[in-house]
This record gives structure tokens, C-alpha cells and sequence, in this order.
């Protein structure tokens, strides 16, 4: 038996209480969405993946190794304020992404959409350079959607619970565990 890693273990500082999401399935609906992905733009050249931080980063690296087509990947970074239970909708650019994505096929990759304030932000944000751009999101939490942003790929609907792992934080732990749980953070 292999011993427990104490990396590992410091990472989970909130129980999770229940597994909403299992790594197999994860791991089976991103193949899905980079099949879909790969098929829609196969004929499009590069495209230019880019990851919000920091949530998309585990998302991002599994979801871009397997398409198909050729690929680059950008990161952005945005704050929201007021983040807390729910983000008071002001988000602010941290981080741009470094290459030129003028005129590129961009796809946006997100772990979660909330109140969908941010990639309504990013949406806005990168169709001011001129590029044919698309969204994918790995979560979605429709019943707290304060504004509506159109998803063009998504891997699941999920309830109104706090969520961690496969990128997800709270108050950033738990970020690397391979599956999405449900937790109740301690105030
Ligand atoms: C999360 C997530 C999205 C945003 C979605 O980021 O990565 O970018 O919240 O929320 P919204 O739909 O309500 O705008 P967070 O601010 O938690 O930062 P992180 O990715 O660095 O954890």
C-alpha cells in the first residue's frame, strides 16, 4: 500500500461532503467536448485556447491535449469584487493575454459559470479584438445566473452548492483533487 501523501492530505482543508462529480466522469465528458471541439473547427486553423485563471488551468490542460486541431493557449486573468458567496458583479482585468489574438478562431475555457458576469466581461473584453470567439465551460450553475452569457460548449449543469476540485478553490484549497465535491466552507 502506498503511504498517504502529506501534500495531498495539507490540500484538504474542508471536508467535502459528498463527490458530485466522479474523475470517470470528468475525465469522459471532456473527451466528449474535445471531440466536439476538434470536429467544429477543423477547418478553421489555429485556434487560440484561453484559460481564465486561476480555475480553468486542470480543465484547460486536460481539454486542449485532446483535440485534434491545431491549438495555442493564452492565459487571462480577472478579479471579481465583493467575491464572497457571490461576486457583485464588477470584474477587473489582471492579466491580458500576451499574443496577438486579432482575427484568431478564440475559444474561452472556464471552469465555472456563476452569476455569469465574468465571461459576460471576457466576452465583451475579447470581441474588442476582432477575433470569431467561442465559450466552454466546464460547470454551470444556471440557477444563479444574473446575467445570461451564451455557452457554446459546457460539460454539466450543476446545483446551487459550493464546488471544489478539478480546479475549483475555496479560499484556494482543494483546487487538485480529480473529481468536483460539494463542501460546506467554514465561516
Ligand atoms: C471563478 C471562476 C470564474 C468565475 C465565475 O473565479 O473561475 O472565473 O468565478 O463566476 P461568475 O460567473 O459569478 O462571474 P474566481 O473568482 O473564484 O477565481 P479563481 O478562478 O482564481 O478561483
Amino acid at each position: 500500500m502506498l503511504a498517504a501523501n502529506p501534500l495531498c492530505e495539507a490540500d484538504v482543508t474542508q471536508e467535502v461532503l459528498k463527490v458530485l462529480i466522479s474523475e470517470a466522469d470528468i475525465q469522459a465528458r471532456v473527451a466528449e467536448l474535445a471531440r466536439q471541439i476538434s470536429k467544429d473547427y477543423e477547418n478553421s486553423g489555429e485556434l487560440v485556447m484561453v484559460g481564465v485563471l486561476k480555475g480553468a488551468f486542470i480543465f484547460l490542460a486536460d481539454l486542449s491535449r485532446q483535440l485534434t486541431i491545431p491549438r495555442v493557449i493564452e492565459f487571462i486573468a480577472v478579479s471579481s469584487y465583493g467575491r464572497g458567496s457571490r461576486s457583485s458583479g464588477a470584474v477587473r482585468l489582471v492579466m491580458d493575454v500576451r499574443g496577438n489574438i486579432e482575427g484568431k478562431h478564440v475559444l474561452i475555457v472556464e471552469d465555472i459559470v456563476d452569476t455569469g458576469h465574468t465571461l459576460e466581461y471576457l466576452i465583451g473584453m475579447i470581441n474588442s479584438h476582432g477575433p470569431a470567439v467561442k465559450t466552454c465551460a466546464l460547470v454551470r450553475k444556471a440557477d444563479c445566473a444574473e446575467v445570461h452569457v451564451d455557452l457554446d460548449y459546457l460539460g454539466f449543469d450543476i446545483p446551487n452548492e459550493w464546488v471544489v476540485g478539478y480546479g475549483l478553490d475555496y479560499a484556494e484549497k482543494n483546487r487538485t483533487l480529480p473529481y468536483i465535491g460539494i463542501i460546506t466552507p467554514a465561516d
